[in-house]
């Protein structure tokens, strides 16, 4: 870590006290960004952080827009500040509101689950929203034989493969740039290289690769999958932060990317100048705000879905940075 980098640390550490902020960060942030954090986690755990603000004035999310909205909607009190607001999750492109009604229409009484990585006004119509820790809980939870599923076709290839709910996918194209980086001759590889390893996929990966790997879950099943094996390797496929931090907590384990080109430019995008910034002055145009109408709809849901328990591999767990 280079001086600059200590520095401008330490004055967000200061800085932080005195603004009483609270700062969360994805995993996918880089490791200078992650110490800072107060908490670090995946997006189940970082909606259920971001209710946590008694003693707090203001909550710093540093991941894309969507998750930052997410806090914003589940803790009204305090603002939440993103610090680029530019950092926008392009899977969420792939489902707008109208696209929804129209799948509704097609299957009426049909329920809609949506995956977190969405737009405000796609939630807004959703019955349900998931999470990669919670999407096949959440489609049980609801009691019906089929839903209404959407952006990310790959997570609704795990659903499928691990329910008997049948899922309806709005948009086959819904995919995540990064994760579809991954291929299965990538896996095949690096299994034959590192026999020894466990190899975990992402649900947002390709379905090949999900079912070529040992295990599938959240970035915050992997954290804890990873802490607690006896094994010693682990090939992983998400993205490069992630193995970072896995990296550095288990400096006794090797960690294998299974592409290091897999990175997500917009989680990329916050940095430590950009976060000192909103410390400093809290700009206004960095407050996240989601549009009044829709607030108590999805508010409602985000609190249903943070009550489901996640069961098997993909439950998250608590990750203090
Ligand atoms: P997690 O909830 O598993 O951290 O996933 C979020 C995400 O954006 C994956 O690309
Ligand atoms: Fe969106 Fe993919 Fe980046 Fe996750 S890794 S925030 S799904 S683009």
């Amino acid at each position: 870590m280079t001086t600059d980098c200590n520095e401008l640390q330490e004055r967000i550490l200061e800085l932080k006290k005195k603004r009483k902020a609270l700062i969360l960060a994805h995993n996918y942030q880089t490791i200078e960004i992650q110490e800072i954090a107060d908490y670090v986690g995946d997006s189940l755990q970082l909606a259920r952080k971001s209710t946590e603000t008694t003693g707090f004035d203001m909550i710093i999310f540093a991941g894309v827009k969507f998750m930052a909205e997410m806090a914003a909607v589940l803790s009204p009190d305090v603002p939440v500040y993103i610090p680029d607001q530019k950092a926008l999750c392009p899977l969420a492109g792939y489902l707008d509101a109208e696209k929804i009604r129209q799948k509704k229409k097609e299957y009426p009484g049909v329920p809609v689950v949506v995956y977190v990585n969405t737009t405000a006004e796609a939630k807004s119509e959703a019955d349900m929203i998931c999470t990669s820790g919670s999407a096949v809980e959440v489609v049980e939870s609801l009691g019906v034989n089929r839903v209404i599923f959407g952006p990310d076709a790959n997570l609704a290839e795990y659903v499928r493969s691990h329910t008997n709910v049948e899922i309806i996918n709005i948009d086959n194209r819904g995919h995540c740039y990064v994760h579809n980086m991954f291929d299965l001759s990538m896996l095949i590889e690096l299994k034959e290289k590192y026999p020894d390893a466990v190899s975990i996929a992402h649900p947002e990966c390709p379905i090949e690769v999900q079912e070529a790997a040992d295990m599938v879950g959240s970035t915050g099943m992997m954290v804890r999958t990873v802490a607690e094996s006896d094994a010693k390797v682990f090939i992983i496929a998400t993205e490069m932060g992630l193995l970072q931090q896995l990296q550095k907590r288990h400096p006794d384990k090797t960690i294998i990317p299974m592409y290091e080109g897999a990175v997500c430019r917009q989680m990329k995008k916050h940095t430590l100048e950009k976060i000192l910034d909103v410390l400093e002055n809290l700009p206004s145009e960095n407050i996240v705000t989601v549009p009044e109408p829709f607030v108590p709809h999805i508010r409602e849901i985000l609190e249903k879905m943070n009550k489901v328990q996640g069961k098997g591999p993909a439950v998250p767990i608590e990750v203090d940075a």
